[in-house]
């Protein structure tokens, strides 16, 4: 009953052949169609790293301009669509929210269903990634019993994010730069990471024919959890729970203590052994942020702790443990005003258009198959059925 190769979390399995973003996790390497991600980070705007993801190349200034314009137009999202916000209660948590309403716009836009027509993918491609800031900031809105602000199209991507989450109708949002670029960094540096767990999950879907918004619901699902998506309000969370700069290192032995199932949220990662590239940049720019916004907040100084003892303490340097990603997105998130619940929802926004290409690259791919893993059995066999009465 074990005629399959067994490989618990697929740690040596590839599922699939993409072209898309190729990792080295020992040598500490991430390229989106062989473009570097801190060379992206620092010389690209997230839309271009998005044209980048969808289409192959990096575009000329006219593409760019071109692309833009495209996703600034689809950037509304249909009046009966808000209407679906009103069904949740007030303290729902964003991602539900999100999680629904994504999966609901399968009933909104009929003319991209046919998934065998490549320009339909690109157009629900091109609405995800425009709707979902608008989406994402609406289940912050709601959640906060404040009116949604529509999109502005003067805007870029990252300011426009802003304007939706923190405009109110007595006062638009002043863009600041230093928080526009920050959060237009977060957006680039989760933009895509080849086969983790959510597009995988959006690859599986997809290959049964399920259209883009339900595969893109189930990406924003399976992201949910503390070990992937979830991990940056996870961090947060731990670092309220810590308090004060005198319980670092309680924590820090209760992660230590192999009889305890407590984890440093925000440490470790299944394909970096050495660094993580994302978090190289990321640490840059959180440390930017606090000097330039000039912020006081002791849950930072206990980030800043932790961080400390990371990349100091044995235990973390034989089992090759370093802040990853969500842990410096989150001490960014959290200095710019952005509730901790809409973290994971800022990561869904941000890694759409990966999911997204994911999916139109395997449609695209000739002799598509249905994704059906077998298992192991491990259950009895050959039982005789006893019906209930004699039983
Ligand atoms: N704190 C303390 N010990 C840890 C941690 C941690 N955060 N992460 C791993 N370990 C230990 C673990 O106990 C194990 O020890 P031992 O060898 O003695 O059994 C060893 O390190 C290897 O851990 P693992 O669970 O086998 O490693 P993995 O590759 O399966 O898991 C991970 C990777 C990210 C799930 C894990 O490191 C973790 O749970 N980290 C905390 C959650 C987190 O920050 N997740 C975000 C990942 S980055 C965002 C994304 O890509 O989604």
């Amino acid at each position: 009953y074990g005629y399959f190769t067994y490989d618990p979390g697929f740690l040596s399995t590839a599922s699939c052949e993409s072209s898309i973003t190729f990792i080295d996790g020992d040598k500490g390497i991430l390229q989106h169609r062989g473009y570097a991600i801190d060379d992206l980070a620092k010389k690209a705007d997230y839309l271009e790293v998005c044209y980048i993801l969808l289409n192959g190349d990096a575009p000329t200034q006219s593409e760019y301009d071109e692309f833009k314009a495209i996703i600034t137009n689809h950037t509304m999202v249909h009046e009966k669509l808000a209407h679906f916000f009103q069904g949740f209660l007030p303290d729902a948590h964003p991602m539900a929210m999100v999680c629904g309403v994504v999966g609901a716009m399968s009933s909104f836009y009929h003319s991209d269903l046919d998934i065998t027509d490549p320009a339909q993918r690109k157009r629900s491609a091109h609405r995800l990634i425009a709707k979902m800031p608008t989406i994402a900031a609406m289940a912050y809105k709601y959640s906060v019993g404040q009116p949604f602000v529509y999109p502005r199209n003067d805007l870029s991507y990252a300011e426009n994010f802003l304007h939706m989450m923190f405009s109110v109708p007595a006062e638009e949002y002043k863009v600041n730069p230093i928080i526009a670029s920050a959060m237009d960094r977060i957006f680039t540096l989760h933009a895509d990471h080849e086969q983790n767990a959510s597009t995988s999950t959006v690859r599986l879907a997809g290959s049964s024919g399920a259209n883009p918004y339900a595969c893109i619901a189930a990406g924003v699902a399976s992201l949910w959890g503390p070990a992937h998506g979830g991990a940056n309000e996870a961090c947060l969370t731990m670092l309220e729970e810590i308090g004060t700069l005198d319980r670092v290192d309680e924590f820090v032995a209760k992660a230590k203590d192999k009889s305890d199932p407590f984890r440093l949220m925000g440490f470790g990662h299944r394909v970096y052994k050495n660094f993580d590239p994302r978090a190289t940049v990321m640490r840059e720019t959180c440390h930017k942020v606090l000097k330039e916004l000039g912020i006081n907040d002791p849950l930072l100084d206990v980030a800043m702790a932790l961080e400390k003892v990371a990349l100091e303490d044995p235990y973390f340097i034989e089992k090759k443990l370093y802040p990853n990603v969500d842990f410096y997105s989150g001490i960014i998130l959290k200095a710019i005003g952005i509730p901790t619940s809409m973290f994971t929802v800022i990561f869904a926004m941000s890694r759409t258009v990966g999911w997204i290409s994911h999916w139109d690259e395997m449609l695209s791919q000739p002799g598509q198959k249905i994704g059906r893993p077998r298992q192991k059995y491990t259950g009895k066999i050959d039982r005789e059925f006893v019906p209930l009465n004699k039983r």
